[in-house]
């Protein structure tokens, strides 16, 4: 049997998410996607009309199949903890079940099991603002919806993770070194990703052999990044000032997700597997 994969955190085909769907499809994996509850009707209309068809094609000149889109809102746990305006929101009442834990008993019943948990998706309010000009609340949302979303996801999906299964987040260098505009308390949320990736790699290899890592990924041009407002920056930065001087590709992000969701990285648990051309590793700008 193939190998079977939930990615959170699709809504076009512009972002991370997207690549790694495509490398995962591409090496023969079931795809089943988790998208944000106001965008879904959009992606599966999009979907649905043929408008991502040319961004389907494989490497063998077929088509991504999307096995199955479920709504989802990764700040909520279970229906309890669903606000009343956000209950009755048109957005939200049209689309049921798409609390983290609703989500995963959905894929339960649906399909059994799955072999890799992908969460793309990151949320932070005020990340326009520097991190002495954020309120509590945008701090607390970007940590919300950023990083306790990864714990909560894989707590709920975990049961459902066959033994040998892998885990991938999405990071960005900013929780390590300063760069100035990523804000909002997102610089603060990538740190408790990366930290949170090396006890997790613990919990749940002891709990159920599953591996669990973190790609930190350069910078991509994705409707998330162009809400930030100096993306355009930093790609001219990383392609003058990198090792290697070109632009990065999502698929390049997308065939690492590959390679450490296969036995070829059957070891490797517990990192943060660096794609940015080598930006990482630079001291100083030249
Ligand atoms: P994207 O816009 O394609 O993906 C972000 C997704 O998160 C969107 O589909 C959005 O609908 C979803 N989302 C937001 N809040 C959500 C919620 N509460 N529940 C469920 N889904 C929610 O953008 P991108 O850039 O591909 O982001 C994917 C990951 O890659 C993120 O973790 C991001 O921080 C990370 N990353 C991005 C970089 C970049 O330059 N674009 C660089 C390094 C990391």
């Amino acid at each position: 049997r193939g190998k079977r994969a939930f990615i959170a955190g699709i809504a076009d085909d512009n972002g991370y998410g997207w690549a790694i769907a495509k490398s995962l499809a591409a090496a023969g994996a079931e795809i089943l996607v988790g998208t944000w509850v106001p965008a879904l009707n959009i992606f599966e209309t999009s979907l649905r009309r043929g408008k991502f068809d040319e961004s389907r094609v494989l490497p063998d000149g077929s088509l991504m199949e999307i096995t199955k889109v479920y709504p989802l809102d990764a700040v909520f746990d279970s229906l309890e903890d669903v606000p009343e305006d956000i209950k009755t929101n048109k957005r939200y009442a049209g689309s049921s079940k798409w609390t983290v834990s609703e989500v995963a008993e959905s894929v339960k019943e649906d399909f059994g099991s799955i072999d890799i948990l992908v969460h793309s998706l990151a949320n932070g309010p005020e990340v326009t603002k520097p991190l002495l000009e954020t309120s509590r609340r945008g701090y607390l949302a970007a940590i919300s919806a950023s990083s306790y979303s990864y714990v909560s996801l894989l707590k709920h999906f975990l049961p459902i993770m066959n033994p040998g299964g892998s885990s991938i987040s999405l990071t960005y260098i900013a929780s390590e070194r300063i760069i100035p505009g990523y804000g909002g308390g997102m610089s603060s949320a990538k740190a408790a990703l990366e930290s949170d990736t090396r006890v997790l790699a613990f919990e749940a290899g002891r709990k159920q052999k599953v591996r669990v890592n973190t790609i930190s990924a350069g910078p991509l041009r994705s409707r998330a990044a162009k809400a930030i407002g100096f993306i355009d920056m930093m790609i001219d930065y990383s392609i003058a000032n990198a090792p290697l001087q070109r632009e990065l590709s999502a698929d390049e992000v997308g065939n690492t997700a590959a390679f450490l969701a296969s036995p070829l990285a059957s070891a490797i648990t517990g990192a943060v597997i660096y794609v940015d051309n080598g930006l990482n590793a630079m001291g100083v700008g030249v």
